[in-house]
């Protein structure tokens, strides 16, 4: 299988297709290991995943997730982690086991150290069976800037001046915003059985097309998703508007 391609009309409708999919392959396989994302665009996504949950059609008790990424120098209970993040966004709405949800460790004393047990955590696992992405304008997945090795594992990026603007938006004008972060590499991305990347928008469409048209190359490291068996992009018309 190669990378598969949908479009649709709006955000709206590549939210449920996402959800859709997440849905199945917890009534598939009920202990599903979990690649979770944050960012903007996941959210309706995540919405409907609750209440797929409050109407009994999935349960998440036997669930275990990996996030993509966190900020470097926040803790969990810093609103501005991404522990918070899914905390607010989904765990707290959900019958999973919070044991079992795993965001890299902003806060970790020695964050390569961390890097390395996170990995071993994932692998621990099982592997992720589906992973979901977002996509940043500069086309990277995660906290995986351009440059980054296309085998990449977990560890310490920093976050280039595109990506720190593009999420100001999250920050007050006063408050401390992290230049560095823990993700996931890309070779870990790759890694899990099944990538589902969403991407709304008219601002996402340029990296949308350098993912699918461009050269497989670091210098949008989504391109590396052309190497996997099992990629789907849900896109509504504005992001595969340059395709
Ligand atoms: C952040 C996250 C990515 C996310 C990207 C796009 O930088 N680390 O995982 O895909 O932003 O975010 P949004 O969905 O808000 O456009």
């Amino acid at each position: 299988q190669i990378m598969q391609i949908v479009i649709l009309k709006d955000s709206v409708e590549v939210a449920a297709y996402g959800a859709n999919i997440f849905i199945k392959q917890l009534q598939k396989k009920a202990d599903s290991v979990l690649g979770l994302a944050t960012g903007s665009t996941p959210v309706s996504l995540y919405q409907q995943l609750i209440a797929a949950n409050k109407a009994g059609e999935v349960s998440f008790a036997k669930v275990t997730s990996f996030n993509l990424d966190e900020y470097l120098g926040l803790e969990g209970a810093h609103p501005q982690s991404y522990r918070y993040f899914m905390n607010q966004q989904l765990f707290d709405h959900l019958d999973i086991d919070t044991a079992n949800t795993f965001v890299p460790p902003g806060d970790a004393d020695d964050p390569i150290e961390a890097c390395e047990r996170y990995e071993m955590q994932i692998a621990a696992a099982g592997g992720i069976d589906i992973q979901l992405l977002g996509i940043g304008r500069n086309g990277h997945i995660g906290f995986n800037e351009p440059s980054s090795g296309l085998m990449s594992r977990t560890r310490v990026k920093t976050l280039t001046k595109a990506t720190i603007e593009d999420n100001a938006r999250f920050f007050a004008t006063d408050e401390y915003q992290p230049h560095l972060s823990i993700t996931m590499g890309i070779g870990t991305i790759l890694d899990a059985k099944k990538v589902v990347l969403l991407a709304t928008g008219e601002a996402k469409a340029e990296a949308i097309r350098a993912t699918v048209e461009g050269a497989l190359s670091a210098s949008c490291p989504a391109s590396a998703l052309q190497l996997h068996r099992d990629a789907v992009l849900v896109l509504d018309e504005a992001a595969a508007s340059q395709l």
